[in-house]
């Protein structure tokens, strides 16, 4: 009975909405004149939210709908989502709203990651939950969005993660920040096998992936597996992870963007996980043998609806340019999520604690038995040991 009430109240809510903005049909009946409104199939409530289903009455024009969302907004506040189509619509009112800012912490954030293979944090969602998925299970990333919208401090706080929750017998990563150099703290971690900030350095730690993808291929083919998984756990190398910020910088470069068409092709069997960055990957910038491959993905603001829809978050140019650390999220649906907040400051101060002293001890060491020379050279370090390594 009580339910009941409530579901009554909820529509009447819903009624008023409506009337408010003017999405109903008057027919006159005599005297009177009659106003009916779309037609509401269901209310359905949980913890956090309220769904509502409705149709149009034949004849209305469903942008309307749309184009009176702030109506729905001063009627049930500010955190409700409308999706629909040329007659059928959810509305979603949300209890809670997404948080403005998300101070980063990983005590907070680490009970979430447990059981993922390859953890990738994404943020709080708007029940207050955090959000990580398993890169194993959905391989390689692709992070858009105009400059200044939260990427990279995304990027950092995923690395950070990482480095806190897995030594380097499981996992390594390989990176390159081709504008802004941001990716220097990342030097000397035991984890991090490479630092690039030019193109030169960018080819050579791809070539050298290239070696080291071969390597796993021929093991998988020796092994008779399917997938690095297969093999006994004391077999298995660890995960790479190859993460690229602005790849727009080095969008001529043919080897490159050849071995990022290999690497996402099949690195997903070999644990091989690419996660690229870049504001805009139209189809000049970012092959569609690439693009196809980046099954998650990240939109943050976008200058605009076709900008949004490159990436595959239509929405993302909703978000106001205040809204830093806003973005969809695309696995299976789209999901709104405000990223964790980490600065430079702190990620360094973080990533203090997992530093090596001996330089000998960053050395890639799947990569060190397969290179070239046969012998461990700088320049396979790549900017682990400090800058002295662009040498193309
Ligand atoms: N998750 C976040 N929460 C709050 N502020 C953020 C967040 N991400 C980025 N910012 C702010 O926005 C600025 C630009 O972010 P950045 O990651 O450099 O953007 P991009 O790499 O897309 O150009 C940062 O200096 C920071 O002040
Ligand atoms: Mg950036």
């Amino acid at each position: 009975m009580r339910k009941w009430l409530q579901k009554q109240r909820a529509k009447s809510q819903l009624r008023k909405a409506f009337r408010a903005a003017g999405l109903y049909v008057t027919y006159r009946s005599g005297e009177r004149e009659l106003m009916v409104f779309p037609k509401i199939h269901s209310v359905t409530s949980d913890d956090g939210r309220i769904e509502y289903v409705f149709t149009l009455i034949d004849g209305m024009e469903p942008k309307e709908v749309f184009k009176k969302e702030y109506v729905f907004q001063q009627v049930f506040g500010q955190h409700v989502q409308l999706d629909g189509d040329y007659k059928r619509f959810t509305l979603t009112v949300y209890r809670y709203g997404l948080p403005n800012e998300l101070p980063y912490s990983f005590e907070k954030i680490k009970p979430h990651l447990e059981g993922l293979a390859l953890p990738i944090i994404c943020g709080m969602d708007r029940y207050g939950q955090y959000i990580a998925y398993d890169a194993i299970q959905e391989p390689h990333l692709l992070i858009a969005g105009e400059s200044g919208s939260g990427k990279s401090t995304q990027l950092r706080s995923i690395l950070t993660t990482l480095i806190q929750y897995y030594d380097d017998t499981k996992l390594h990563i390989y990176c390159a920040d081709l504008k802004m150099s941001e990716f220097h703290i990342f030097k000397r971690c035991r984890q991090v096998k490479a630092v690039c900030t030019t193109p030169g350095q960018l080819k050579k730690m791809l070539s050298l992936i290239q070696i080291e993808m071969n390597r796993r291929s021929q093991l998988l083919n020796e092994k008779e597996v399917a997938h690095i998984n297969d093999l006994p756990e004391s077999e298995r190398p660890p995960i790479i992870l190859v993460c690229i910020d602005e790849l727009v910088v080095v969008k001529d470069e043919k080897d490159i963007m050849d071995t990022l068409v290999q690497l996402v092709a099949i690195g997903r069997a070999l644990n091989i996980i690419v996660i690229l960055s870049m504001q805009r990957p139209s189809h000049d910038i970012l092959d569609t043998k690439i693009r196809a491959n980046l099954t998650v993905r990240m939109g943050f603001r976008t200058a605009d609806l076709s900008n949004a829809k490159i990436i595959g978050t239509p929405g993302a140019e909703k978000i106001s340019i205040e809204q830093r650390g806003r973005f969809l999220l695309k696995r299976e649906g789209l999901m709104e999520l405000q990223a964790p907040f980490l600065s430079l400051e702190r990620a360094k101060k973080i990533l203090e604690r997992y530093k090596v002293v001996d330089q000998k001890d960053v050395l890639p060491g799947g990569l060190e038995a397969a290179s070239p020379q046969g012998n461990v050279s700088e320049e396979i370090i790549l900017g682990v040991l400090d800058d002295a390594t662009d040498q193309t």
